[in-house]
Parts: C-alpha cells; structure tokens; sequence
C-alpha cells in the first residue's frame, strides 16, 4: 500500500467548486484500489485569507507545503484583490519556490464534437505544450520609473538563463525522443533581439544531441495561427513562459473551451512538491451558480496519477472523460449541458468505477 499525501489548495471562485469534484475521484480511486491510499490537507489560503491577514498564504506557507507528495490547486485571483497581488503571494510563488520549472499542458482533442473548427477532428488536434515556467517574461523583474510624472518609465525584464533555458528545451527534446514525435520550438527572435534570438541558438545546441528528434521553429504570431488553422502541424511544442500561457488559451479554445485545459506543473527532479491544477482561472462570472466545469481539473487528478507512477489510472481517469463527452446531457452549461458541477462530477464517479472495471484496474 502507498500513500500519497496531497496539499489542496482550492483557492477563489469557482476553485473550490471544482476540486470538491477531484477530490471525489481521488476518493473513488482509494476505493477501488487496495493499493493506494491518500491523505489530504486543505489550506484555506487566497483572496478572503488576504482580506483577513494581509496576505495570501500563511507566512510559513512554503515550509508547511514541502513534505507533500503533491499539491492540488484550483485557481487563484478574485474582485478585491489586485491580481498581481494575489497570483504573485500565491501561485506563482509555489511554482517559483519549488522550482516547478516544466508546465505541461496536453492540448487533445478528446470529442470530434468540441472543437469550434471546421473538418478537425482528433486526429488533427493531438499535442503536447511545454511551457518554461519558472522565468523569462515571469522572472518578476522590473522597476516603475518617476511615477506619475510625465516622464514616467515602467521596465518589465524578461530573464532568460543558460541553465533554465536549456532545461526546459532538454526536457521537451526528451518528451520528443520518447514518444517519437517531432519537436516545435515557439519564439519570437526577430523582435525580441536578445531573449529569443539567445532561446533560438539554444534549441539549435540542444538539438545536436537529438539527431533523431525532427524539428521545426516557428515565431509565435504564426505559430498563433497555425493552432487554429493547421493543429496537425504540431505534437510536442516547447516555448517561454508568456508565449506558453497565451498559446494555451488557444488550445483550450480549439479543443472545447476553458472549463477542459488541464496543466501540470512539475519540478522533475521531486526535490519538491509539483502542482497540479486546471489552466483556467477562479471564473468570477460564474463561481456560486454552481456550474462550473470540473473536468479540467480532474484531468489534472490524471496528470497527478501519471506523476506518481500510476498511469493506469491516468488513463482511467482521461478514458472516463472521453465516456463522459459522449453523454451531453450529463454535461454542464459550458458544453451544452444543463448538468450541475456536483452532478456532473457524481457521474463522471460513476463511469470511472464500470471503466476501471472494463481496463481491468479494479474490480467492479
Ligand atoms: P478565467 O479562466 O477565470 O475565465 C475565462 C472565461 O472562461 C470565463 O468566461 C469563465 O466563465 C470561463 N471558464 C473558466 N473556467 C471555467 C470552467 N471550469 N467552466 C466553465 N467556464 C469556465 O479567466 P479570467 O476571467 O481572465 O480570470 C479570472 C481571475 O482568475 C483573475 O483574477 C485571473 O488573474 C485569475 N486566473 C487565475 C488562474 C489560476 O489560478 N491558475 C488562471 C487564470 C486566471
Ligand atoms: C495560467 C494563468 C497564470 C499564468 C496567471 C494567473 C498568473 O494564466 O496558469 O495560465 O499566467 O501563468
Ligand atoms: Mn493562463
């Protein structure tokens, strides 16, 4: 039996709406599988925590997450709050202070039904984005010039070193090498004359050691359009952090929308936690309706699954969301259904039990 002791963080809006929804699947996991067990810790930190005790975390926070085998976040920003407040005292920092430099983010098409394009279907729309996640346009660093005068000059530096640059193109050349799919670099070296023209010359380095790894560079105003006209074009996609983060709402556009993305965000070495959340944020639009997706954070419970060796039950978890695609009406306003958050994340329960049953990985 292996016990994995997990963080929640469900954080604002409509966060904890949708990890109630995971939580529910790591329990049915635990019960379907004598080997496995979880323990779970909430931390009650975000926007209210900030509004009552001047900030997001509690101040020994970091040390208190660093013995988990994972955290589990929701998402993180609220009304209220400056979001750079909130998102730089919180997320970012356990990305940064874990040193969770690899984000993940799968963009597949998991129902011909879901993606807004036309004759794309999954086979067109199946790739992976790595997104550097622990510098480059997000390294914090800046300084606000004579504010408020006339002269006033705001700097935003992008940082890029050696060694965060080359271990985030390493590990998506490995991904490539490993499951034998070419590699796409996503930069912009003919206006950002140092960053990425440094990040170009890199990728290019890198390469030599990866003959067998085909590759391709693109500049990420046309890579921007390709995710929408030719997906196909792509399997695994490496690119910084900003350029990452747009990219991704893109993919999220084309394979059925915010409420399905699902990210990782990983330190490979496990010297520390890695965390696993949706790419959506706290959706102020709709957080208290109740309505809020949870399927993109429970394919993050699958990411999680495959991080902690058992990716028999990531795929579980991934097979019972195709199932539960099939089924509309079991689904919640976002993709045309009229289901509840609860509703839908009680079937989705029900359907991971006869699906682990049909794979074998438990008993029914
Ligand atoms: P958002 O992702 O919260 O919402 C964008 C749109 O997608 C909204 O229309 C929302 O209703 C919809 N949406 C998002 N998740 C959904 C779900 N699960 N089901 C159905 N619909 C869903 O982005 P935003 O509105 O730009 O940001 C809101 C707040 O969240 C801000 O404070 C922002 O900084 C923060 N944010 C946090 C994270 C995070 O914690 N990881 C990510 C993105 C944004
Ligand atoms: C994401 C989010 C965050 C990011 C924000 C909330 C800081 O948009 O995870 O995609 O930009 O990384
Ligand atoms: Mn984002």
């Amino acid at each position: 039996m292996k016990t994995f002791n997990i963080a929640l963080i469900p954080g604002d809006g409509i966060g904890p709406e949708v990890v109630a929804e995971g939580v529910k699947i790591l329990k049915a996991i635990e019960s379907l599988d004598s080997e496995i067990s979880f323990t779970f810790t909430e931390f009650s930190w975000g926007c209210e925590y900030y509004l009552e005790n001047g900030r997001m975390m509690a101040e020994d926070g970091i040390e208190r997450l660093r013995a988990f085998d994972a955290i589990y976040l929701g998402a993180v920003g609220y009304p209220g709050v400056p979001d750079h407040i909130s998102l730089w005292d919180l997320l970012l920092r356990i990305r940064k202070e874990f040193d969770q430099y690899v984000n993940i983010r799968p963009i597949t098409l998991l129902n011909p039904s879901l993606t807004p394009l036309k004759d794309k279907t999954e086979k067109e729309i199946d790739f992976l984005v790595i997104r550097e996640n622990s510098e480059g346009e997000y390294a914090g660093a800046g300084d606000w010039l004579f504010k408020g005068k006339p002269e006033e000059v705001v700097l935003q530096t992008g940082v890029f070193s050696r060694k965060g640059t080359e271990r985030i193109i390493r590990y998506a050349y490995e991904e490539a090498r490993k499951s034998k799919r070419t590699l796409t670099s996503i930069s912009k070296g003919n206006a950002l004359n140092y960053s990425m023209v440094f990040w170009d010359e890199v990728f290019e380095e890198v390469g030599k050691e990866y003959p067998d790894v085909q590759t391709y560079s693109y500049l990420v105003d046309a890579a921007s359009l390709y995710f929408v006209t030719e997906p196909e074009r792509f399997e695994v996609v490496v690119t910084s952090n900003l350029f990452g983060d747009i990219l991704t709402d893109i993919g999220a556009a084309i394979t059925g929308g915010m409420g399905l993305a699902t990210g990782a965000n990983i330190n490979p070495e496990r010297n520390f936690p890695s965390m696993f959340e949706p790419v959506h944020g706290s959706a102020p639009d709709i957080s208290g309706k109740g309505i809020a997706n949870p399927i993109a954070a429970i394919w993050s419970v699958s990411q999680m699954m495959d991080f902690f060796g058992k990716e028999q039950w990531g795929a579980t978890i991934l097979a019972t969301i195709k199932e539960i695609l099939k089924e509309k009406e079991s689904l919640t306003p976002d993709l045309g259904g009229t289901a509840t958050t609860q509703e839908l994340g009680d079937r989705i329960v029900e359907i991971l039990c006869i699906q682990a049953a049909k794979e074998g990985v438990a008993p029914l």
